[in-house]
């Protein structure tokens, strides 16, 4: 391989401009003011705080505040911002070739990832990949491969799930309507059937689990003698891990039941693991725990720790009905996002992330847990941990012996946390925090989020006067 060059005499001929380029803002008022004037409102922002510079699980802002990093941007930067191996990846490959557009050529990475990611598959038979940009992309593209493949139109979906934004995944998604309010017509033949969750099916918190997959099982048989035919489903996606619905785990038995219909009607069980993938769970993928077998799985985030990287990956004969340009993109599989995913899953290849999930994860549990049984608990409904996703559920403080009635506990505790310097996320129309930091998360970290979280449950607790 030929090295960088190290002279920029093939630039010669292109000559500078008289009128040099203002020089560019660092101030973070003048920033703010570009953002205020010029940047869509339309991503919603938590605060106007430009990020500057991240270190594993820490963040600086532009006016100096250090945060503790417990979104790590939503799932994706699973190794900690920066981390050295990814660093030194990506910039040894954008010294190299940056762009290498997927239908002109291969680009080196992106057959060393597949290389790296066949062994870490949930089933030897999810052999063959497409790469793509984002999450919702990816999840474009398992339509189309699921309808090509089946001859079937139909999809159905989780009530509570998300998929993603562009027209597509936002016609799968049933989080939330923000996500496509105004925008429609969406796709028409995409049925949802319950997730088997207890607040959103109406059950008491304390329903068995095999009750609420009963009742989820039985609402699916009737969507398929009822509103669309096994002939006419294409698909089934499910979230083995609901994320912006919530963070529920699907039980085993109800994936279990998923690929029994799926098996018995011809219809291909779509895993997203998206955001529970790439070890945020303490497995490869979530779907591991289940003992079920996807025809198709969607990923993103986690894979290359911040590039934009997604694909989706299925057996061979499944991604064969595919014509040539059916599937691609400018960017698709970009080399630098490709080589930051070879370096990202070399790592978790050859570390012991799984324990560390296992661990940080328990921790955790048992704080939150203490916190919600302790001073100021009592508008805590409900807390769930499944490896490093976790959800916090708030209850309605009239429940937790408040006479008034704020909207948004979760809203206002993750105000707190951010004043004391915990980044957190909010999620699911039933009012959640969820906090998802990078899996190198250390004790120390986790205790310090236990300690500012605390804090800001209590002081919530009593600013809304809950017993
Ligand atoms: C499960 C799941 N699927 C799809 C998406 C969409 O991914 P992206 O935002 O990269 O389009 C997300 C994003 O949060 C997700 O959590």
């Amino acid at each position: 391989m030929s090295p960088a060059p190290v002279t920029t005499d093939y630039l010669a001929h292109i000559k500078p401009l008289k009128a040099a380029a203002a020089a560019q803002t660092t101030e973070t008022k003048d920033l703010q003011a570009i953002a205020a004037g010029h940047l869509t409102k339309g991503t919603g922002r938590l605060r106007e705080h430009v990020f500057v510079e991240g270190k594993g699980i820490n963040v600086w802002t532009s006016d100096g505040r250090r945060l503790l990093d417990f979104s790590s941007g939503i799932g994706v930067t699973s190794l900690g911002h920066a981390h050295p191996d990814v660093t030194a990846a990506i910039a040894a490959q954008a010294a190299k070739i940056v762009h290498v557009q997927c239908a002109i050529a291969n680009s080196q990475p992106q057959l060393q990832l597949i290389k790296q990611l066949l062994p870490m598959m949930p089933d030897a038979s999810l052999d063959t990949f497409f790469f793509w940009n984002s999450g919702g992309e990816a999840n474009e593209a398992a339509i189309k491969v699921a309808r090509c493949f089946s001859k079937r139109q139909n999809l159905i979906v989780m009530q509570g799930s998300y998929h993603g934004r562009s027209m597509g995944a936002a016609s799968l998604t049933r989080s939330k309507t923000i996500y496509f309010e105004g925008t429609g017509p969406l796709l028409t033949s995409v049925f949802a059937t319950p997730f088997p969750y207890w607040h959103a099916m109406g059950f008491p918190k304390d329903t068995p689990s095999d009750v609420l997959v009963s009742h989820a099982v039985k609402h699916l048989e009737n969507l398929l003698q009822q509103q669309t035919a096994p002939k006419d489903t294409a698909a089934i996606f499910i979230e083995p891990v609901l994320g912006e619905g919530g963070y529920i785990q699907a039980p085993p038995a109800y994936m279990q039941a998923l690929r029994r219909i799926c098996d018995q009607h011809g219809i291909l069980l779509i895993a997203d693991e998206v955001q529970a993938g790439f070890y945020r769970t303490g497995t490869p993928f979530a779907i591991q725990h289940t003992g079920v077998r996807p025809d198709i799985m969607v990923f993103a985030k986690g894979v290359a720790n911040g590039m934009p990287l997604s694909g989706i990956v299925t057996r061979k004969e499944i991604m064969d009905v595919m014509p040539p340009m059916s599937l691609g993109g400018t960017y698709a599989g970009n080399a630098v996002a490709c080589a930051a995913g070879v370096a990202t899953t070399k790592y978790m290849a050859t570390h012991d992330i799984a324990g560390n999930v296992n661990a940080r994860a328990e921790q955790a549990r048992k704080g939150l847990m203490a916190i919600a049984d302790g001073p100021g608990g009592s508008i805590i409904e409900e807390v769930r941990v499944t490896g490093l996703m976790m959800a916090i559920e708030f209850k309605d403080p009239r429940d937790a012996g408040s006479e008034a009635f704020p909207a948004g506990l979760n809203k206002m505790v993750q105000d707190a946390c951010l004043d004391k310097g915990l980044l957190t996320l909010t999620m699911s129309i039933y009012s959640t925090l969820r906090m998802i930091p990078a899996l190198i998360v250390s004790e120390e970290e986790i205790d310090q989020m236990l300690a500012i979280f605390g804090q800001c449950v209590r002081d919530v607790a009593a600013k809304v006067g809950a017993k």
